[in-house]
């Protein structure tokens, strides 16, 4: 007899089933609840107790810092995957052979190109536009000149080219939007290259001189990338599940998604970090001052990169990508005084009362930001970097929603607002 919850109103009693996932979680099942109470719903502001889904791609555990892909643990990917080998993993649900990976490359690879025309939306942004708004655009754009993945009923082989052209593309949009920012002349793809040095080389390459991809910032961007690449039904995952609902396309999906992860309690943490701490370093380090601030309610400040809506124990991409910091600067030679800082307000946040009751701890944003400008990467493009690794993601929940035959995403709400009255005419109001 599967497990039930008993709902108890007035003299009724109504039984809802209580559905149990592959890793024993359990969720009331409330499909039919309306209908069979006469109309109650439930309320759940931010979705903090509601599962929106069932998904087999990514599990995490916020208690025991558990995250896993398609069942692979996100410190074994991150040691010894490549991000396309992760990516595939996300989409297809299995690592792929070394014959499908090939394959899977070589389609990537030989669509990394974008149309010509597309450098004109760049000419019509300020130089001064943040990354986040023009990639959100021109993502949403590609739709125009690939009218063909507009199409809801599209065959396996169409969605497949609609998803290859769109991680293809993508770090070619990200680096012509950085080079549109510093007013340099756009780098073309070079198909002999791997997905990270590709990307590298397109932001860095001027005319007067070929950036040479050194292997340790490729390998920390590779891992970088892996780390970000899902993490279930966050802001951005949900935002692109519900705009694809609709039957919207997977560009204007992602486009949507790109916005809600540019919000700094989201995404937008990993800039929103690194000027907190060059704003705690030009201040004079003063971590205790800064600390107090985050805990006093009657300052907005807040300890950006700290903290998590399901995390309640360490973010285990955190600790990667911190142990990823000390190496990568080593072998750099950087001494990043704003490391130091960083460091500095985790140990002294991590024993402090407030942050300790709260399970407050650092995040996926707090160090990826140094990492970043380690690798020569602007603050303002390190959100940019959180879409690129979540693309995948992005993709893999999208392409999941439509193979469930999920409705479109239409929640309900308790009206508190005025009742029925009568128009009154301006004379007499
Ligand atoms: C990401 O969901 C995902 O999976 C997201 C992500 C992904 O991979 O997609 O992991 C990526 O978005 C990471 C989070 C990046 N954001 C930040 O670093 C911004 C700073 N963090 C917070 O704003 C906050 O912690 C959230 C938004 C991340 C989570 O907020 P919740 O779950 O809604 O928790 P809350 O705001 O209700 O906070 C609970 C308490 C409150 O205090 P009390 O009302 O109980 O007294 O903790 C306090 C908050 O004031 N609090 C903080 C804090 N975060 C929470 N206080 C100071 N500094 C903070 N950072």
């Amino acid at each position: 007899m599967s497990e039930t919850a008993k709902l108890i109103l007035g003299d009724e009693t109504f039984e809802l089933p209580v559905f149990e996932g592959s890793e024993k979680e359990k969720g009331i099942d409330i499909t039919k609840l309306r209908a069979t109470t006469g109309g109650y719903v439930t309320l759940d502001s931010g979705y903090k107790n509601t599962g929106a889904t069932t998904s087999a791609i990514t599990f995490l555990d916020g208690e025991k810092g558990i995250l896993r892909y398609r069942g692979y643990s996100i410190e074994e990917l991150a040691d010894k995957a490549s991000f396309l080998e992760v990516a595939y993993l996300l989409i297809e649900g299995e690592l792929p052979t070394k014959d499908q990976l090939d394959k899977f490359k070589h389609s990537i690879e030989h669509h990394t190109m974008v149309a010509e025309d597309m450098r004109k939306f760049y000419q019509a942004f300020p130089h001064e536009a943040h990354p986040m708004a023009v990639l959100g655009s021109l993502v949403s754009s590609l739709s125009t000149f690939y009218p063909e993945s507009q199409n809801p009923n599209r065959s396996k082989e169409d969605v497949d080219l609609t998803i290859h052209r769109l991680i293809a593309k993508l770090p070619t949009l990200a680096a012509w939007t950085y080079k549109n920012s510093v007013r340099h002349p756009v780098v073309y793809p070079n198909n002999n290259l791997e997905y990270s040095e590709n990307f590298l080389r397109m932001m860095f390459s001027v005319p007067a001189e070929e950036y040479k991809v050194d292997p340790v910032i490729a390998s920390a961007l590779n891992k970088l990338l892996i780390l970000h690449a899902d993490h279930e039904q966050n802001c951005s995952t949900s935002t692109v599940r519900i705009v694809g609902s609709s039957q919207a396309n997977l560009y204007a999906s992602v486009s949507a998604g790109i916005s809600a992860l540019w919000g700094p309690l989201h995404g937008g943490a990993n800039q929103a970090v690194i000027e907190m701490l060059e704003a705690i370093k030009a201040d004079g380090g003063d971590t205790e001052k800064w600390l107090a601030k985050a805990k006093d309610k009657n300052d907005p400040f807040r300890l950006m990169g700290f903290g998590h809506r399901v995390y309640k124990n360490f973010d285990p991409r955190a600790t990667i990508i911190k142990k990823a910091c000390d190496e990568v600067l080593d072998k750099l030679g950087i001494d990043d005084p704003i490391l130091d800082i960083a460091k500095k307000m985790e140990q002294a946040a991590l024993n402090d009362p407030y942050f300790k009751d709260r399970n407050l701890y650092p995040n996926v944003d707090f160090y990826s930001g140094i990492i970043y400008r380690a690798i020569g990467i602007p603050t303002e493009m390190f959100t940019v970097m959180f879409a690129m690794g979540r693309l995948p993601g992005w993709i893999a929940q999208w392409k999941e929603m439509l193979d469930q035959k999920q409705p479109i995403g239409r929640p309900r709400q308790i009206y508190t607002g005025a009742n029925a009255r009568s128009f009154v005419d301006i004379a007499n109001r």
